[in-house]
């Protein structure tokens, strides 16, 4: 697979995204190509599903890239990130070995070689270079040792496997890191990247946002929806709804043959879109107001 050539327009990689179904305004999508043409990782902050981490998969889709994906955890560590060795392989190998009495010090030698390393996300992205899309998941849910491991890694691309040697980007990958502010990344790791923050979009944005995804419903119960979920957000909920969250419940209304939101029909399609008890009951007590008009 041979990655297709860079957008040469802001413009351009509007349209790209938008083929590939990703509707991004101006500002993400100049911070993007910023990032793309001068090979600069970028960081999306932003809400929960407002789009972070489908930018990266429609990004990857559209330029014909791999995408590779480092989901970040709290104990992630390099072993997970980068390479292990294969130690069940290892132990056979080994077995095999002392059975037909050859273990001389190539063969022992092989034992750290390419075909007992098993490649991680970071690993595979340095060997696929600029053929690769590099999603570097919620990257704050990960500590701080991970954090300067990674800054290590950005900042350079290569990899020193002890047995094997330094492995190198032929040119980097393009990274996305995106996090959810569940913590504040350090200095270092934001002055290595571009940084974009991705809020709600506004009505008009988010209807069409939902329409790209789902063609097939209507655009009249897709704006009722969409002006309920803002003012749902209006809410002091503590799990507001993100565009994941509207398009769920547009796609619920339609699969259930609704036309219309009313208090009695968002009532019962609520799970679709607010998801912690104490929130459920401040919105159940306010749905003709949530409802009304659009
Ligand atoms: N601008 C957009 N264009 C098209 N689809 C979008 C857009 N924004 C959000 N979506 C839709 O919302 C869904 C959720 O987006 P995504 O999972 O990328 O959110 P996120 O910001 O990564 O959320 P989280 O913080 O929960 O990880 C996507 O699957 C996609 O369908
Ligand atoms: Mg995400």
């Amino acid at each position: 697979m041979t990655a297709d050539p860079l957008p040469e327009t802001v413009g351009q990689l509007t349209e790209t995204l938008r083929a590939g179904g990703y509707l991004a305004d101006r500002g993400l999508t100049t911070a993007l190509f910023v990032a793309i043409s001068l090979d600069r990782p970028i960081l999306l902050e932003g809400e929960v599903g407002v789009g972070k981490t489908e930018v990266a998969k429609v990004l990857a889709s559209v330029l014909n890239r791999r995408l590779i994906r480092l989901q970040c955890y709290e104990g992630i560590d390099t072993n997970q990130a980068l390479y292990e060795w294969d130690y069940a392989r290892q132990m056979l190998h080994i077995r095999a070995l002392s059975e037909h009495k050859v273990a001389d010090a190539d063969a022992v030698d092989k034992l750290f070689g390419p075909k007992f390393l098993l490649e991680r996300p970071l690993l595979a992205a340095v060997r696929a270079g600029n053929q690769a899309v590099l999603l570097i998941d919620e990257v704050d849910r990960a500590d701080d040792e991970f954090e300067a491991f990674l800054l290590e890694v950005l900042s350079d691309f290569q990899i020193s496997i002890p047995e094997i040697g330094t492995i190198k980007a032929p040119s980097p990958p393009l990274v996305i890191l995106t996090s959810n502010r569940t913590r504040e990344l350090h200095d270092a790791l934001k002055r290595r990247c571009l940084y974009h923050w991705i809020g709600y979009p506004p009505a008009e944005r988010e209807v069409e946002i939902v329409l790209v995804r789902e063609p097939d419903v209507s655009p009249a119960l897709t704006r009722q929806v969409v002006a309920a979920v803002h003012r749902l957000r209006e809410l002091d909920l503590a799990k507001p709804p993100g565009v994941a969250e509207t398009i769920d419940w547009v796609r619920t209304l339609h699969f259930l043959g609704e036309t219309d939101l009313d208090p009695v029909v968002a009532a019962d399609t609520l799970g679709a879109v607010v998801k912690e008890h104490d929130d459920l009951e401040l919105v159940r007590d306010n749905l003709a107001d949530i409802t009304s008009g659009a």
